[in-house]
């Protein structure tokens, strides 16, 4: 069976990469950057009902809302929006978004026609520098969250401040701190400098909402990769798209991912929007990324038609589980 078969069955293994991605990953493991030492359990054969309660349990959204150190000093309390994340929905009078769309980028949603399907949702999230425009047969354009790594902000070639794309929506920026969650080393050196700019368009935009996950909601996601895979998976964060799956599931009742298993479009063209082929974009190198699929596959309960036709996944929020 090819990879994205066994993604479909939810089994996946190292072997299965490719040996140049094998490689990588052996040296991301030695080179442990973000100095992570896993001492949870690695649970075999959690049913989906139990992972789910696991998730739901383990991985409470977390923004950095000023109350720590260093940040309490700086001032951050009143820097952050008041209006914390979970709540955000109520001002639109909502008790929780009903129906919810994640889009990768992935390549193969090209030719998918999914936009109108997507743009249904009461609310849909995108990642990074993703663009709608051009793209809105397949992708749609409706975008009501976007979750940006720290190198969006630090990065000029992606325009942060002045580019279309990161205005009128809620922004939730991460970016990776030591695995013990230290906030003066990640103040001090994060990956890529996101503190400066956040400030800055805290100051010059302070009506848009705009957050900053707390980096031990990123590494406790992580540890529920880890701890429900015998394999040992790579020391870095989980990717984007499993951090917005996550959230999406604690602001929705009912969340469709699109194209982050894939269909049957699979490709290596990485973005739908790049000419860039690297099957690491879908398999994974730096991030756990087969893994996280893997995890995902276990809890989707929708039919693997919609797998094979639209890379599509139904995923229940964590508000609708009884634990
Ligand atoms: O590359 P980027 O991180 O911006 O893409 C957003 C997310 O979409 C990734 O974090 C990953 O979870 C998912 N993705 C994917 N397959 C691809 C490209 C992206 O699963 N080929």
């Amino acid at each position: 069976a090819s990879v994205v078969q066994r993604l479909w069955r939810g089994r996946v293994s190292v072997g299965m990469l490719s040996p140049r991605l094998q490689r990588a990953m052996k040296d991301y493991m030695s080179a442990n950057k973000h100095h992570v030492s896993y001492n949870g359990h690695r649970r075999s054969a959690q049913s989906a009902k139990e992972l789910l309660c696991q998730m739901k349990d383990q991985a409470r959204l977390s923004t950095v809302d000023g109350s720590e150190q260093p940040f309490s000093s700086l001032g951050w309390a009143r820097l952050v929006p008041s209006l914390p994340l979970e709540q955000l929905h109520r001002k639109q009078g909502q008790s929780s978004y009903k129906t919810c769309a994640v889009v990768t980028s992935a390549g193969a949603i090209l030719r998918s026609g999914l936009g109108k399907e997507i743009d249904m949702h009461d609310a849909v999230l995108r990642f990074n520098a993703a663009p709608t425009e051009g793209y809105e047969r397949d992708v749609g354009n409706k975008t009501t969250f976007r979750i940006i790594n720290s190198q969006i902000l630090a990065n000029p070639k992606h325009r942060f401040n002045t580019s279309s794309i990161y205005k009128n929506v809620t922004l939730v920026a991460w970016d990776p701190a030591p695995y013990t969650v230290n906030l003066h080393k990640w103040y001090a050196s994060p990956d890529y400098n996101l503190f400066g700019p956040y400030v800055e368009h805290r100051k010059l935009h302070p009506d848009q909402p705009f957050y900053i996950l707390h980096p031990s909601y990123v590494w406790r996601l992580w540890d529920v990769i880890q701890g429900n895979t015998q394999e040992n998976i790579q020391p870095n964060p989980p990717s984007s798209g499993f951090i917005g799956i996550l959230l999406m599931m604690a602001l929705c009742e009912q969340v469709h991912v699109y194209e982050y298993i894939p269909s049957m479009r699979q490709t290596d063209l990485c973005h739908y929007h790049e000419r860039y082929y690297d099957a690491a974009c879908t398999l994974g190198a730096y991030h756990p990324l087969l893994y996280e699929k893997s995890l995902i596959q276990r809890i989707n309960t929708g039919p693997e038609g919609d797998l094979r036709r639209k890379g599509r996944v139904t995923l229940p929020g964590f508000s609708t589980i009884d634990c």
